[in-house]
């Protein structure tokens, strides 16, 4: 499936309840592929996922290199400056992207064959610096969306596979998010960090989170569970 889409359409799946400033933009692989990006805010704000690294980790986690940054208008974008120095992207400004098709992200899995998708997904994580590859599978509402990790040159500016599934959901207009599947082959107990933790409370406060384990064994937690007394406060507006 082919989708094409507006700059609106793009801004209206920005997660932004904080600010109410949508920040969306559209990297271009080396594939010639089209990714979309929009910015993922979070209760605790500094754990936001700006778009540009919203797009160019979806980018590198299918396998492709960010070759073409679309933006709107000049928009201060968060993070620029560092991915397009880190791929040498070019910049286009565009204000209109109705003849740009986006590809399906989803993936089909059923409920027999999610660890070998979840293994399968391991050899897409991108690892420079840990060798450490983690893959998640975000079932949601219409689709199912695969992560990885992806490390780039500075530790800071990569995603984790969880918030990475996240992120490209969102993205690409599936926000509404059931369960999550999530693996790692090397650690001795697959659980998500506490960035993840914080993230994954945020979209699905009361859902399964199910790990897998090296050694074969599965546990099943509720987000909930995963972050007690979980930062909050009526103050800060959704
Ligand atoms: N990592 C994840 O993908 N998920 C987690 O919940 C914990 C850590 C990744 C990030 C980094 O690429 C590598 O594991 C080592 O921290």
């Amino acid at each position: 499936m082919i989708a094409f889409m507006s700059w609106k359409e793009l801004e209206e799946r920005a997660y932004v309840p904080y600010s109410n400033k949508p920040k969306t933009c559209i990297v271009q692989g080396e594939s010639g592929k089209f990714y979309p990006g929009v910015r993922v805010e979070n209760v605790s704000f500094p754990i936001t996922i700006p778009a540009i690294q919203a797009a160019c980790c979806i980018c590198l986690a299918d396998g492709d290199t960010p070759a073409l940054l679309i933006v709107k208008d000049h928009q201060s974008l968060e993070q620029l400056d560092f991915w397009v120095k880190e791929y040498g992207m070019k910049v286009n400004v565009q204000t209109k992207i109705d003849d740009i098709a986006f590809e399906d992200p989803t993936v089909s899995v059923s409920s027999s064959t999610v660890k070998k998708e979840l293994i399968t997904l391991l050899s897409k994580a991108i690892t420079i610096h840990s060798d450490f590859p983690v893959s998640a599978l975000l079932f949601c509402e219409g689709a199912i969306i695969s992560g990885s990790n992806v490390e780039v040159s500075e530790w800071t500016k990569g995603l984790c596979a969880e918030r990475l599934a996240i992120a490209k959901a969102i993205s690409y207009g599936y926000p509404v998010m059931n369960t999550m599947s999530l693996h790692t082959l090397k650690g001795e107990f697959s659980s998500p960090c506490g960035a993840c933790r914080q993230v994954i409370h945020e979209h699905m406060p009361d859902n399964q989170i199910d790990f897998h384990h090296a050694d074969g064994t599965l546990s099943t937690h509720y987000s909930k569970d995963l972050l007690p007394f979980s930062f909050s406060s009526t103050s800060l507006t959704k």
